[in-house]
């Protein structure tokens, strides 16, 4: 039976993300009883800490019908030096789709090399794609299509930029990504979508009539031991009322949490009025839900 992966956003077509997106919205409605994934069972192998992707998965997987089996390198085999190749032949031969969080992308490709079933990123340090679904249909949900907008995304050239990056390519808008030299996004990613995505230095010129501003922390998993390093490298690219004044008067300020209050972002813009988190923290749930259903249903 033919089988669909998801490590990036490049492996949906651009019509089968927007009605990705469309479909999360409708969902996100659904109020009677509806199971697709009747039977279903995830493989979560978490090599990495998380609250939102963790729960959205393993409650998505329960309100379609299915469940989750929440695997942590320190309770499987994996741990233990047991290979990828293996775990993956293994566990894709008992559950319908495996979700990863890892470190490097590769590990993830590797697990989609050998397993029968369905492979969805659910983070690596290359990518964080399931992320960029909740996010675009944020933008859509409070105005509409993301197609044409100016995104600026402030800070660090990490995982979740490069999702950005994809995204801009995907959903056809304007990126601009501001960040301190010797933190720029993967150099092969930005000749790729060089039509879409612009770098610069300056985060007053990059969120200048922007119509959503995003950022991310500083320092992400496995580089705790440069934070207080890039704490003063990344301090002129803090979003605060400053900052956003300068985007558009109705722009949408984006974090795909957890925060660091204080660092990347004030507490006035993570709190204020401007900012859409919680609901995109929320529709992790339901974008979910219409990445499941589309490559296990
Ligand atoms: N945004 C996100 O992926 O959060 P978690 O690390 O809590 O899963
Ligand atoms: N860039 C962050 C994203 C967390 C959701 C990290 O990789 O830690």
């Amino acid at each position: 039976m033919a089988y669909r992966h998801f490590l990036s956003l490049m492996d949906l077509s651009k019509d089968e993300l927007q009605q990705l997106i469309a479909r999360a919205i409708e969902l996100k409605t659904q109020k009677t009883i509806y199971e697709p994934l009747k039977n279903k069972v995830a493989g979560m192998v978490f090599e990495k800490s998380s609250t939102r992707t963790r729960v959205s998965f393993e409650t998505a997987m329960a309100q379609c019908g299915g469940s989750a089996i929440f695997l942590s390198p320190r309770d499987t085999q994996l741990g233990r030096g047991e290979s990828i190749e293996d775990m993956a032949r293994v566990l894709s031969s008992m559950v319908d789709c495996i979700i990863v969080r890892t470190d490097a992308h590769d590990k993830i490709e590797k697990f989609a090399e050998y397993s029968v079933k369905p492979v969805i990123n659910a983070l690596t340090d290359l990518h964080h794609p399931c992320q960029l679904l909740a996010d675009v249909q944020t933008y859509v949900e409070h105005r509409g299509s993301i197609q044409g907008k100016k995104v600026a995304w402030i800070g660090d050239g990490n995982n979740m930029c490069h999702s950005y990056m994809e995204a801009a390519h995907q959903f056809d808008f304007e990126l601009v990504i501001a960040h301190p030299v010797g933190y720029e996004p993967d150099a092969n990613l930005l000749n790729k979508f060089k039509d879409h995505v612009r770098l610069s230095h300056n985060p007053e010129q990059a969120v200048t009539d922007a119509d959503l501003i995003s950022t991310d922390v500083w320092a992400s998993m496995g580089q705790e031991q440069e934070q207080t390093e890039r704490a003063k490298i990344f301090a002129a690219y803090q979003v605060n009322n400053k900052l956003m004044s300068l985007a558009k008067s109705d722009a949408l300020f984006m974090h795909c949490l957890p925060a660091h209050r204080g660092e990347e972002v004030t507490a006035d813009i993570i709190d204020g009025n401007q900012s859409v988190v919680w609901n995109q923290a929320g529709n992790r749930l339901h974008s979910q839900k219409a990445l499941l259903e589309f490559l296990l249903a």
